[in-house]
């Protein structure tokens, strides 16, 4: 989504300014061609050399009128924009781009354009909940822009509280869905689980399964870039979930059923990524369970199959992990559990699944050829399952399971 894209960085004046020159730095090296914009306060706070360095583009200052192909500047760039950013956006900016003003360039750019506005506010916590932040803040969402959270933590006056931009991560995913708003996804609500299940034993000890939520989590991400509405039910994970989706955390396989039975609800499409313990130990101690002196047995009950027990009426993507006879174990699956497509890869090999970075899939669907995504990274892998998804929804080949 960022490859290629155009943005303008329009960047206000707090302290929060030099964490732009990250987002700038990492956009850039994403592919973005990114015009920074500096209000008269940023430029208190950061220079444009440093941001002219890390774009190698011109940088504008809040009076510049004409680009340096003598264009009108605020023209030009909300003409060529695919997406407006304002990070930090101090509670001065949102109240000049509430009140539609146009009192410096970046600003000016924003009435002028038809690209969608993603605002990060980052200011000192008082600020940030005073009512007239907060309308002007309601005002610009419900106009259609993305406002991002600020973070909770230690601002730099020392006060604690609700006002610290978040890491850049969270700034490129928002903007990744930004632009992806139009994309063929867009009215489509998409589900998907991720992460393994845990089982507990005891109040400290839990059954679970090496899932990372690495590849489901870039699956949300994908699904979000191509503008679906994404809920995302994840369980144990080594990963973040993206900013761009909206996550429920569960732990075992009975919460993860009782969150996606909710999460299904008027969804397109399920990808279930998630690694569900099939089963999970007879009792939960209340207290920590002792050593005896003696060996110990288990007794373990049946997981539901959460597949099996959800409604139909969209399209199922399942996930498959298997050490042996995987393209046939594939097909049994595809067929009992009644699923559109299923995604399988060979775990019986250390550099591909699991925690590592890379994934190599095959995708198995009842009435198509298989097709094999080679050795890639997991969000090129989430890419080629989402395109199979765009094409299961087009097709409407989809129904409730019999
Ligand atoms: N799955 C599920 N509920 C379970 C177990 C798995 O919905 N209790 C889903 C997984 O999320 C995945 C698909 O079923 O999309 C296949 O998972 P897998 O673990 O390979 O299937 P199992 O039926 O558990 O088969 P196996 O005996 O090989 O573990």
């Amino acid at each position: 989504m960022i490859a290629g894209a155009r943005v303008v960085l329009y960047v206000t004046g707090g302290i929060a300014a030099y964490k732009a020159a990250d987002l700038a730095s990492r956009l850039t090296q994403a592919g973005a061609a990114v015009d920074v914009v500096l209000s008269r306060a940023a430029e208190e706070f950061v220079g444009p050399l440093t941001f002219e360095a890390l774009t190698q583009r011109a940088v504008y200052r809040a009076d510049a009128s004409m680009t340096r192909g003598h264009q009108i500047a605020h023209v030009h760039l909300a003409r060529r924009a695919d997406a407006l950013v304002v990070a930090p956006a101090t509670a001065d900016a949102l109240a000049r781009l509430a009140q539609g003003r146009a009192d410096d360039l970046g600003t000016a750019i924003a009435l002028s354009t038809a690209a969608p506005l993603v605002a990060a506010p980052a200011m000192e916590p008082a600020m940030y909940a005073h009512a007239a932040t907060q309308a002007n803040l309601a005002t610009l969402r419900a106009r259609g822009a993305r406002v991002i959270d600020p973070d909770c933590g230690r601002l730099a006056s020392g006060a604690q509280g609700k006002g610290r931009l978040p890491p850049t991560e969270t700034l490129m995913d928002m903007l990744g869905a930004a632009l992806g708003r139009d994309g063929p996804l867009r009215g489509r609500v998409v589900v998907v689980s991720a992460g393994g299940t845990r089982e507990f034993l005891d109040p400290v000890r839990f059954i679970g399964n090496r899932a990372s939520g690495r590849q489901g989590v870039e699956l949300a991400r994908a699904a979000a870039n191509l503008g679906a509405a994404t809920r995302l039910v994840l369980g144990a994970a080594s990963v973040d979930p993206p900013a761009s989706v909206d996550t429920t955390r569960v732990e075992s396989a009975d919460e993860m059923l009782a969150a996606l039975r909710q999460a299904v609800d008027g969804c397109d499409a399920l990808i279930m990524n998630a690694a569900v313990g099939d089963y999970r130990p007879a009792r939960r101690a209340v207290s920590k369970l002792k050593r005896r002196g003696s060996a110990a047995q288990l007794d373990l009950v049946e997981n539901p199959d959460l597949l099996r027990s959800l409604p139909g009426g969209f399209v199922r993507v399942g996930f498959a992990a298997e050490t042996d006879d995987h393209l046939a174990n594939a097909r049994a699956k595809l067929r009992a559990k009644r699923l559109d497509a299923l995604v399988v890869n060979d775990v019986g090999r250390a550099d591909r699944g699991f925690a590592a970075a890379a994934n190599e899939v095959t995708i198995v669907r009842p009435d198509r050829p298989d097709q094999t995504v080679p050795l890639t990274s997991k969000a090129a892998v989430a890419a080629a399952v989402l395109d199979v998804v765009v094409d299961l929804l087009a097709a409407a080949a989809h129904g409730p399971p019999a």
